[in-house]
């Protein structure tokens, strides 16, 4: 395998020279833009953007400011100081965002698509969960399966995804799966899994190399993070573990306010993740859990996914602390975690994915479905009390915000997630004039409940193109492809041949397992339910 030192050099330098060498202009479309003085979006209509390079320098309300005012030089002419030339991209008709922010994936599973299409979290568990899925991968396997994961996110509109990377089941599964989070060009918070699972690859080595990995990274656009599970009492878990990685926690903080240090990891905040999901479930992680642990209150950014019944000591202590949830609304209902309670912690919410084989990859579906859940949720409420419904509770900018401000700010970025000066340039431009938005006269709703991803024309990461005119930017397209279609195909086949998981007698964490009613879309004997077609 190459050497992760060589790559980054490749990875992280190049793109700075390139950055610097152009300015951009978005000119003339809808902008969603963020007034952070107000705390609220502002739509600036036939507006224009100026980018040097990773920011956004300044947002125009009208075109004609910006062509007054920033010297546009023909790039084409290739006449010029090319360090002040700026190129200009017609938005006319378009609208423009931020790009999407997924608070939670694990892009390496991208290789089993479609093979989950009815799969509980049980029965996920145990047939693709990182307990049961190292020796189905080689680290080739998890590169091309976390790049091709990233590619098609990135494709979707989302420019930011928080990766719970539980890939880390040796050293080498590690390494690949942040290869291919810094090749993606996306900007990856890479969360390394602390995963005290695995007898050839002990809690201790994990943590050293997570931080030699750490001071190899150092951006621009992939973080180095840290995901953990294990923080209630739990019969597999072994105390001292746990404490490691609270030592980790605490030590990359106390060196931060030693800037004589020289060691890299010792000036480095790193954000924590983790799943904490209740009701019957129980797998704890709650933020009543991370606080007995004392690391709640420190000021590490921390995501705490799913969140799942959460209850108001723990909602208290998010708002107390100012830490966050990733609601990932359609994992959250394929799988059976649901998410009861979640609506009444919205302001420290974002939203999230999970595992994109088995559903949508974009942030802009998870929005519109879980407006939409919440809604009905709602409703009833009022329905059940013999009332007709007078007001719709939940509207489609705060689904909008969710998808793109919190998610900056549950990552603990307010520069992620909004268009404004200051901001990194992580924008995604839409086909105003497509047939499924003809019509539109407020940009919000329009993106929010009509668009889809087919429509977006443009995705800039970090100043860059990624998309351009529907097509990813990414050198090799074909080749990586067919890598990856390799190993889906290997990894599915070897997928097959085992058997399914029995689900009887008590689920891992003692609650007992029960079965759920199935539906019928068939007259007669047959119920229509089928097999996979897999
Ligand atoms: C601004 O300048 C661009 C690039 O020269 C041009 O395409 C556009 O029509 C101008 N817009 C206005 C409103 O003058
Ligand atoms: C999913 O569907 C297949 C084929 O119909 C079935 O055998 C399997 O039990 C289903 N799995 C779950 C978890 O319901
Ligand atoms: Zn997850």
């Amino acid at each position: 395998m190459r050497s992760l030192k060589l790559l980054i050099t490749v990875a992280v330098v190049l793109p700075c020279v390139v950055v610097s060498a152009s300015k951009k202009l978005l000119s003339g479309g809808t902008i969603i833009a963020f007034d952070h003085e107000t705390e609220s979006l502002k739509v600036i209509r036939g507006g224009s953007i100026l980018i040097d390079g990773d920011r956004i320098e300044k947002v125009f309300e009208t075109a004609n400011e910006a062509n007054a005012s920033v010297p546009i030089i023909d790039t084409s002419l290739e006449t010029g100081d090319s360090a002040s030339s700026v190129e200009v991209i017609d938005c006319t008709n378009k609208i423009i965002t931020p790009g999407f922010i997924d608070t939670h994936r694990h892009g390496w599973q991208t290789v089993f698509k479609t093979m989950g299409s009815n799969t509980t979290l049980p029965d996920y568990g145990w047939r693709y969960s990182a307990f049961v899925a190292p020796p189905l991968f080689t680290p080739d396997d998890v590169y091309i399966s976390q790049l091709i994961g990233l590619y098609e996110a990135m494709a979707a509109g989302v420019t930011t995804t928080l990766d719970h990377a539980h890939h880390t089941w040796s050293s080498d599964a590690a390494t690949a799966g942040l290869r291919a989070s810094i090749d993606s060009g996306m900007r990856v918070f890479w969360a390394y899994a602390f995963q005290p699972l695995y007898e050839n690859f002990p809690i201790q080595e994990q943590i050293a190399q997570w931080k030699e990995l750490v001071s190899q990274v150092t951006g621009p656009v992939t973080e180095v993070a840290v995901a953990y599970d294990f923080w209630s009492d739990s019969p597999f878990v072994d105390k001292s573990t746990t404490d490691r990685v609270i030592d980790l926690l605490k030590t990359s903080q106390r060196r931060i306010r030693a800037k004589s240090d020289k060691l890299r990891y010792s000036e480095y905040k790193p954000l924590l993740t983790t799943h904490h999901v209740e009701g019957p479930w129980l797998f704890g992680n709650s933020p009543q859990d991370l606080n007995k642990a004392g690391v709640l209150s420190s000021s590490l950014p921390i995501v705490f996914s799913h969140s799942s019944f959460i209850d108001t000591a723990s909602a208290n202590l998010l708002r107390a602390t100012n830490k966050h949830i990733s609601i990932t609304p359609e994992s959250e209902m394929h799988y059976g975690h649901t998410h009861p309670t979640s609506h009444l912690i919205l302001d420290q919410a974002s939203l999230g994915i999970d595992t994109h084989f088995t559903f949508s990859t974009d942030i802009l579906t998870q929005a519109r479905l879980y407006l939409q859940s919440v809604r009905y949720r709602l409703f009833q409420k009022t329905l059940d009390s013999w009332k007709v419904t007078a007001n719709s509770p939940f509207s489609v900018n705060q689904a909008f915000l969710l998808a793109t401000r919190n998610g900056g700010l549950a990552l603990g970025r307010k520069d992620l997630g909004v268009i404004a000066p200051d901001a990194k340039a992580d924008i995604v431009v839409w086909d105003g004039r497509s047939p499924a938005l003809l019509g539109w006269a407020d940009p919000i709703a329009a993106i929010i409940l009509h668009a889809s991803v087919g429509d977006i024309e443009h995705v800039l990461v970090n100043g860059e193109f990624k998309k351009r005119d529907k097509k990813l930017v990414v050198e090799g397209y074909d080749e990586t492809v067919d890598k990856f279609l390799e190993a889906a195909e290997r990894i599915q086949d070897a997928l097959r041949k085992l058997p399914l998981p029995s689900q009887e007698g008590p689920f891992l964490t003692g609650a007992p397992y029960g079965l759920t009613e199935t539906l019928d879309v068939l007259r007669g004997d047959g119920d229509g339910y089928g097999p996979q077609f897999v």
